[in-house]
C-alpha cells in the first residue's frame, strides 16, 4: 500500500517536471527561474514591450511586470539609440581614422605626430622597428637589413633624399606602402605606426 503511495506521489511529481520541459515555436516553455533568464537591466538588444509581461514574479511596485525590458520614449522602444548622423567613430586614444590613401602622400606628410616625445616612447618605437622594420631596413636604417639583398631597392633611411622626410610622411609608407614596399598597414597599429616613425627621424639623426 504505501509503495503504490509512493510510487503515485512520484508519477504526479514527474508529470509536474515534464509539463515545463515543452516549449517550441513562440513557447518557452515553463520558466523557473525567470530571473535568471531576464535581466532587469535594460539590455540593448532584447525587446519585451508587453508590460505585462511577468507581473507574476514581479518584486518592483511600479506595476510592470518582470521581464517588460524597452524603453518606451526612445524609438521604435530600443533601449540604445542609433548614433547622431555623420557621427565618426574614434579609438581610444581620441583619434579619428586615418583616411588617406595610398595616392595622398602630398597631404599625409603634413600630419602632425600625436604620440609623445618622451624617451620611453622612443624606445619603444626602437622596439617596433626592430620587429617590423630592421630585416629590410637594418638596425641603423641603412638598407642592409638579413633580407634586403632578396628584396629589390630598399631604402637607405639616412641616405639625403630621405633625411628631410617628415613622421607624417613614414607613417604613411608604413601604412599604406610605397612603391616596391607593402603596406604595412593591417599588421601595426596606428599608434605602434606613429611611435615607428618618432623612431626612424631619431635613427637618422644617429
Ligand atoms: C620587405 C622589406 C621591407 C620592410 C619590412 C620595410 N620596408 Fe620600408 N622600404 C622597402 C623598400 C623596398 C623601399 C623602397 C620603396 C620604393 O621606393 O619603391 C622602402 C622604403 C621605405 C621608406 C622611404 C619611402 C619613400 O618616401 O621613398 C621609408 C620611410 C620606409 N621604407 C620605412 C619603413 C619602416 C618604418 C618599416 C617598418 C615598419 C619598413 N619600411 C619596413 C622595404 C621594406
Amino acid at each position: 500500500m504505501q509503495k503504490t503511495i509512493y510510487i503515485i506521489l512520484l508519477g504526479v511529481f514527474a508529470a509536474f517536471l515534464l509539463a515545463g520541459c515543452k516549449a517550441g515555436g513562440d513557447n518557452q516553455g515553463r520558466e523557473y527561474a525567470a530571473n535568471m533568464y531576464h535581466s532587469v537591466a535594460y539590455e540593448p538588444l532584447t525587446q519585451i514591450t508587453d508590460e505585462s509581461a511577468g507581473t507574476w514574479v514581479n518584486s518592483l511596485d511600479n506595476g510592470r511586470g518582470e521581464y517588460f525590458n524597452s524603453n518606451k520614449y526612445n524609438p521604435n522602444r530600443m533601449n540604445m539609440r542609433d548614433p547622431v548622423p555623420n557621427t565618426v567613430r574614434r579609438n581610444k586614444n581620441g583619434w579619428l581614422p586615418y583616411r588617406y590613401g595610398i595616392d595622398s602622400l602630398a597631404y599625409a606628410a603634413n600630419v602632425k605626430n600625436p604620440v609623445d616625445s618622451t624617451a620611453a616612447i622612443v624606445a619603444s618605437g626602437k622596439v617596433l622597428y626592430e620587429v617590423y622594420c630592421n630585416h629590410c631596413h637594418g638596425p641603423k636604417g641603412l638598407g642592409d637589413g638579413k633580407v634586403a639583398d632578396k628584396v629589390a631597392g630598399v631604402a637607405n633611411l639616412t641616405g639625403p633624399a630621405y633625411l628631410g622626410i617628415s613622421e607624417g610622411h613614414i607613417f604613411h609608407v608604413i601604412t599604406r606602402g610605397k612603391g616596391l614596399m607593402m603596406a604595412h598597414g593591417s599588421q601595426i597599429s596606428e599608434e605602434d605606426r606613429w611611435k615607428i616613425a618618432r623612431y626612424v627621424k631619431v635613427l637618422q639623426k644617429k
